[in-house]
């Protein structure tokens, strides 16, 4: 379960400073699938990297399982974040000429396994995402929602409970970009992960049982979607 009280975030930029986040109090419960939603610049990616352990608020509570995380430093942010939490990226973020697997058996590389424990857990990894087939290839062999599905089996390789997504679908078409949301449906189904994704895309958004909305820092609206799309049936 994720819990924040008046999480607040100061950028300070010489004698002017940046409220990215003002006050924003939330829970989201253990196996939820929520959309976070708002203008450029409303605070969305910088609430996603505190709720991923990358960055500590300037303000306010914030715990993870019961475990507070607001006053941790960077290597104990570290550790619950390798444990815990598996990142999505607008840009999939993968390394140019290596191939899928070896992406996904990157952030195994010291989780302790054996070669041959990474290599099988990222094969399976690219299975669950449909990718089994795709195994050698780099990402400029791939398809963009190819691309997608190898960043999010590298995200759900170490077995993380809750998975980040930062506009996934944004470089993607709408079709693919649905068949990324069907994707993160099913995770979510099967798994019982946690999925957090920022969309400016309210048809992506209407995938999700939760839609919050930021302006200007704050939680302007946070509402439940009673009948998500089920993508892909
Ligand atoms: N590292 C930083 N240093 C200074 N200001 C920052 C920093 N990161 C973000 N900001 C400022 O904080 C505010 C919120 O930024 P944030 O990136 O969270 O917005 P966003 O909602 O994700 O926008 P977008 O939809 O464009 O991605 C913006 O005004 C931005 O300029
Ligand atoms: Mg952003």
């Amino acid at each position: 379960m994720i819990r924040a009280e008046g999480l607040t975030k100061i950028y300070r930029m010489g004698d002017s400073e940046v409220r990215a986040l003002d006050g924003a109090s939330f829970t989201i419960e253990k196996g939820g699938m929520v959309a976070i939603m708002g203008p450029s610049g409303s605070g969305k990616s910088t609430l996603m990297s505190i709720i991923g352990c990358l960055d500590a608020p300037s303000d306010g509570r914030y715990s993870l399982d019961g475990e507070s995380v607001e006053s941790l430093d960077e290597s104990q942010l570290a550790t619950v974040r390798g444990r815990k939490i598996g990142f999505v990226f607008q840009q999939f973020n993968l390394l140019a000429r290596t191939s899928a697997l070896e992406n996904v058996m990157l952030p195994l590389t010291y989780a302790g396994y054996s070669g041959k424990e990474r290599e099988a857990r990222a094969r399976k990894a690219l299975e669950i995402v449909g990718l089994g087939d795709r195994t050698h290839h780099a990402p400029n062999e791939l398809s963009g929602g190819q691309q997608q599905r190898v960043a999010i089996a590298r995200a759900i390789v170490n077995e993380p409970n809750i998975l980040l997504a930062d506009e996934p679908t944004g470089a993607l078409d709408s079709k693919t970009g649905v068949e990324i949301m069907s994707l993160f449906q099913r995770l979510h189904r099967e798994n019982g992960q946690t999925v957090i994704l920022v969309t400016h895309d309210s048809h992506v958004a209407s995938h999700t049982e939760r839609i919050i909305r930021l302006s200007d820092g704050r939680i302007v609206s946070d509402e439940a979607n009673q009948n998500p799309i089920r993508a892909g049936l």
